[in-house]
């Protein structure tokens, strides 16, 4: 029997960075015609592993096969001209051009613009084939993030590519948008083409892959692991080497003082159209209000009112009676918020700076860090460790710069440096967008603690599980208003105002 030859074939991968292994000695096989689930922890190495094959990084050592033959990688453009191509989780389109053009772009063949239509015309069709949603004159600027991956999916199906890789490519995406991924990527496989499906959430895994590799520490701990032969449990159990609980303890309590206030408010989004048509709510000491809703309802606009990093244009914003509406970001800072931002590389951090200079960023204006005019270096650095050793923030050292961690890491200098001001308010966007199982067990319980210790919590986030989870209150958001609001889990209900099938009239 003449075998198919595997589409992808990586044996004894080898991969150093100053003070890490990030891949050692990592065999993975990708079968033509399937969905291989990539998993792991953060830092375990997925994304690095990843990079190799697509041409990104060189190996220290090891062998790639494509299609049964070896071969050598100096460049992203080699590693597409044998077919491969990765999406990476930042999108690398140009916002003032056209899809068409973005697709384009790159590529050696003439464009003139008099066959620009023809062009649009093959891109409508290619997209079609895949049940991909794209038109193909738009502006990019003009997509929200689910269209723009569309975009970058199309852009490699252009390519010819017969293995596509996606790294984390659901932790941007709505519910609904991830199901049209999934059937994207049914599509392609049903072609023959395969696919590397990097994600912390299991069950997707489950859900899309054929079958899953797991990593832990750069090592391989479960190779080419049918998903129908495992379990979530078990696939929890070998990513992070210990049973893994989906069930947290809440404490009863009584919340104390309401410490936000939000009247009426109302604010426009970057296009200059409404985003917020007076929201009124509360938040009480001790209490975490969940707010539920799908992405685009005006929850990332609601967050950066009460951080002042948006101006309202209508009702008023109260921290702990005090009036804020429209205070700067760094006044807001002083009045006890904490901000754990949705967009981690761009609003969250400093990417060229050093893990102490990130976690320090809101301190060090007060003592003990501040010493007159100058920054006490050493008791920076002091504090950057601790806080290094609490959060288990895996990094070489505090000096490393922080564009240089990986994902999960990234998220916890944040929240070392967010939770460790002891905040009286806390706004947190999608706190475990990804992170591992094992890491969103870890922050979970950080919140709780800090709704123990007395912190008006205000949890973002796109899973109904974690919602549930942590909340006391739910609060479900819809077209910038709020639709209703719930101390039960009824999935059915929110489902139903998050979609705008149903209003609450509310009080409040
Ligand atoms: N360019 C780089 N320079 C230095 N260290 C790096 C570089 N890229 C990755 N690393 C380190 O290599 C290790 C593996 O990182 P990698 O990004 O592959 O992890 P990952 O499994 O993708 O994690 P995550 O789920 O958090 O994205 C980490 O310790 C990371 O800090
Ligand atoms: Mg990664």
């Amino acid at each position: 029997m003449a075998a198919v030859p595997n589409a992808v074939e990586m044996h004894g991968i080898v991969k150093h960075f100053p003070g890490v292994l990030a891949n050692d000695h990592v065999d993975f096989e990708l079968r033509a015609g399937e969905i291989h689930a990539l998993l792991g922890e953060n830092g375990a190495g997925k994304s690095t592993l990843m990079n190799i094959l697509a041409g990104l990084y060189k190996p220290d050592a090891g062998t790639i096969l494509v299609r049964g033959q070896p071969v050598n990688f100096n460049s992203p453009r080699d590693a597409i001209a044998h077919g491969l191509g990765m999406i990476h989780q930042h999108f690398t389109l140009v916002p003032s051009q056209t899809v068409t053009e973005n697709i384009l772009l790159g590529l050696d063949e003439p464009r003139f613009l008099i066959r620009l239509s023809a062009y649009d015309k093959q891109m409508a069709k290619l997209g079609e084939r895949f049940g991909l949603n794209i038109t193909p004159q738009a502006k990019v600027w003009q997509l929200s993030v689910g269209e723009q991956q569309s975009v970058e999916i199309l852009k490699m199906l252009y390519r010819g590519v017969q293995v596509l890789i996606m790294d984390e490519p659901t932790a941007v995406l709505a519910p609904q948008e991830i199901e049209e991924l999934f059937k994207t990527l049914r599509a392609m496989v049903s072609e023959g083409k395969s696919i590397v499906f990097i994600s912390h959430k299991l069950q997707e895994v489950m859900e899309v892959a054929d079958r899953v590799t797991v990593l832990r520490k750069g090592r391989v701990t479960a190779a080419g692991l049918k998903t129908s032969d495992t379990t979530r449990q078990e696939l929890a159990r070998l990513m992070v080497g210990r049973e893994v609980l989906f069930r947290l303890e809440k404490k009863p309590q009584t919340p104390g003082q309401i410490v936000l206030q939000l009247e009426n408010v109302r604010a426009n989004n970057d296009k200059g159209l409404p985003a917020l048509r007076g929201v009124s709510l509360s938040v009480r000491a001790g209490e975490i209000v969940g707010i539920a809703a799908i992405a685009g309802n005006g929850q990332s606009e609601l967050a950066e009112v009460i951080t002042g990093l948006r101006r309202c244009t209508g009702g008023r914003v109260l921290v702990n009676g005090e009036d804020v509406t429209n205070r700067s970001a760094w006044q807001t800072i002083q009045k006890g918020v904490a901000h754990v931002p949705e967009d981690r590389t761009h609003v969250g951090t400093a990417p060229n700076l050093s893990i102490t200079d990130n976690v320090i960023m809101k301190s060090y204006r007060q003592p003990p860090l501040a010493r007159g005019w100058s920054l006490n270096q050493i008791a920076a650095q002091r504090k950057a460790e601790a806080l290094k050793e609490e959060y288990v923030i895996l990094a070489p050292s505090v000096e490393t710069q922080v564009r240089l961690l990986s994902g999960g890491n990234l998220q916890r200098v944040i929240l070392a440096r967010e939770l460790s001001s002891r905040p009286q308010l806390l706004i947190a966007m999608q706190p475990t967008r990804g992170l591992d199982v094992g890491a969103i067990e870890g922050v979970q319980r950080l919140l709780l603690a800090q709704r123990e210790a007395g912190a008006a919590i205000l949890l973002f986030s796109e899973e109904l599980e974690e919602i549930f989870a942590l909340s006391d209150r739910i609060v479900v958001m819809y077209e910038g208003e709020i639709a209703g609001e719930l101390t039960e889990h009824d999935t059915e209900t929110i489902g139903l105002m998050m979609t705008g099938g149903k209003k609450q009239e509310r009080t409040a």
